[in-house]
């Protein structure tokens, strides 16, 4: 077997199988795919997919590449996953709220992936925090804080860290299939007894429309449960940012106002809340998603999840006061612009797309492979859909290295965000769940 002839056969359609996925995926891992077999590949499954059979010997594979984790703890190993989305911050408050409630959360996230931010780019915006750990300090720090948020070291799931970082940079993220293996790589390699998938919908997310992101969703669900992790999905609203900032210091800024209660943003709480109680139920750790709710709702307002977040960020290398002392902790970028609005209205559509792409473009996500992201910069105070403006009123502020990058990012920011005569019809937040 060899690359060539692997990615002749999904060019061709010809049906992949368990053989020729694993030999790809361990190719990956080992290096002797090399970038430009591995970007053909990816491009030749976007554009032709590989079918249900394919998809789920390709997500084994990229499992089977690396260690899977075992775990013996008085407790259930869970996690939740996002499909990837704009001022999406869900993670650095749901993980230690699980923990507080007496789950024991293995969260290996990815970074930046096209438009769209990653977990590991924002937690790294934290001064001295290692998100590279080795399986055996995983297992300490999981068994200890009960969370611990990291990279996919060289251990888990190799050939996805390999093929997620070509994916990045050659466009080839759009599809179900990739995504599916993606994920599923990771998530089945950490061993986790169940799993809620946050898909997300709309102009910031990789699937536009309801239906290609219930396809998604289905896809995800229907291969982590054949593989044996009790999984479901939410279907949440992209068309906005979900917080109100866009950027990697940015958004741990938000997360964390809202983790102890500074300033809580009520979309991110919302989804965060939803997200986790079900988790908790299908972890047995709540009789009903309402229950759920009521112990996360619990967790976040008495402080013992931004306990669980303080002490995970002390041990992985960041300042032991970050909890309270975030905003003196986080870097900043030297140029800040208002985005002004040019007429008077309502924010009637905000092109989330763009938005990425205006983050990535002032740095703060990757271009091309290995670029070094910078984490102070970006997008905040995004005004949520709906807003009334008058003309000439901030409707975003840009956070900047240079002057020239932030006049750029508020040239594309108001082109991103639309005004409009009348007040436009909001999305629900959580407009589909899939079991
Ligand atoms: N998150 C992942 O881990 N992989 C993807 O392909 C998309 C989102």
């Amino acid at each position: 077997m060899d690359a060539r002839s692997i990615i002749a056969q999904v060019r061709d359609r010809i049906p992949l199988d368990g053989h020729a996925a694993e030999w790809f995926a361990r190719g990956l891992a080992s290096g002797e795919v090399t970038d430009a077999q591995a970007g053909a590949f990816a491009m030749a499954v976007l554009l032709n997919g590989l079918g249900e059979a394919g998809r789920v010997a390709l997500a084994s594979a990229m499992r089977d590449s690396g260690k899977l984790l075992e775990w013996q703890l008085p407790g259930p190993v869970i996690d939740k996953h996002s499909t990837g989305g704009i001022g999406d911050c869900t993670s650095l408050l749901l993980a230690p709220a699980l923990a507080a409630c007496g789950a024991y959360v293995p969260m290996i996230s990815g970074r930046g992936l096209g438009h769209t931010g990653g977990t590991l780019d924002k937690l790294e915006a934290i001064p001295g925090y290692r998100a590279d750990v080795p399986v055996e300090e995983l297992y300490a720090l999981v068994a200890d804080i009960g969370c611990a948020i990291v990279g996919a070291t060289a251990d888990i799931a190799p050939a996805d860290r390999r093929l997620y970082a070509i994916r990045d940079v050659t466009s080839t993220v759009e599809s179900i299939d990739l995504i599916t293996a993606s994920i599923l790589s990771k998530k089945l390699a950490a061993g986790l007894e169940a799993l809620v998938l946050d898909v997300k919908v709309g102009t910031g997310a990789f699937m536009k429309s309801g239906a290609e992101a219930e396809a998604l969703a289905k896809s995800l669900v229907r291969t982590a449960n054949d593989a044996g992790c009790r999984t479901m999905a939410l279907i949440t609203d992209m068309n906005q940012p979900l917080a109100a900032s866009a950027g990697n210091a940015l958004e741990v800024m938000e997360a964390l106002a809202t983790l102890t209660g500074d300033e809580i943003n009520q979309r991110l709480w919302d989804v965060t809340i939803a997200l986790g109680a079900e988790a908790l139920v299908l972890a047995d750790l709540a009789e009903s998603a309402r229950d759920g709710a009521d112990q996360l709702g619990e967790a976040l307002r008495s402080g013992r999840a931004a306990e669980h977040f303080g002490r995970m960020i002390a041990a992985l290398g960041g300042p032991v006061d970050f909890v309270e002392r975030y905003p003196d902790r986080l870097p900043a970028a030297p140029v800040m612009y208002g985005v002004h609005a040019q007429q008077a209205g309502f924010i009637g559509a905000i092109d989330g797309l763009a938005i990425g792409h205006a983050v990535v473009h002032l740095g703060g996500g990757r271009l091309k492979g290995g670029d070094a992201v910078n984490p102070s910069v970006g997008l905040s105070e995004i005004m949520p859909l709906g807003e009334p403006v008058e003309k000439g009123e901030v409707i975003a502020r840009v956070h900047a290295a240079t002057e020239d990058a932030a006049e750029r990012a508020c040239a594309a920011v108001v082109k991103a965000m639309k005004i409009s005569a009348q007040p436009p019809e909001i999305p629900p937040l959580i407009p589909n769940r899939v079991t």
